[in-house]
């Protein structure tokens, strides 16, 4: 799969974002090595803390699903170019990066963006 169809279905499922408080909606698609994909969209709480992001969602999916090894995540919002994780999500993508690495793909001006998860979280915290 290439990367701009997972950008689509991440643009797809940010369709179905729960965010009446935010109005920020975002879609989440990961590409787990299994060659599976498996989307997510981010959902709000009236106890604002309780907010799932989407990329959080999308992972928990896949890990649903038997899948261990997260191999690249397109993650869309129509409200901003290129948006990237937050801290909380960069360190659950990284529980889960496959032995090839992991790739975050965003949406930018001229295309699509690619980071790796090392870049996007250097030292991150692992047993
Ligand atoms: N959000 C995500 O789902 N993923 C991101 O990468 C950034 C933030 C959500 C959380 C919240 O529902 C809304 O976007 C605004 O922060």
């Amino acid at each position: 799969m290439n990367y701009e169809e997972l950008i689509k279905s991440a643009e797809e499922v940010s369709k179905c974002a729960y965010a009446p408080y935010s109005k920020f909606p975002v879609g989440a698609c990961v590409l787990a090595q299994s060659g599976k994909t498996y989307t997510g969209c981010n959902f709000e709480n009236a106890s604002y803390g309780l907010t799932i992001c989407a990329e959080r969602n999308a992972v928990g999916t896949a890990i649903a699903n038997g899948e261990r090894k997260i191999r690249a995540v397109a993650i869309y919002s129509p409200n901003m170019q290129n948006c990237t994780p937050c801290g909380a999500c960069r360190q659950v993508l990284a529980e889960f990066k496959s032995d090839e690495g992991l790739d975050v793909i965003t949406l930018c001006n001229d295309g699509i963006r690619v980071h790796t998860i090392d870049e996007l979280l250097p030292e991150g915290f692992v047993l």
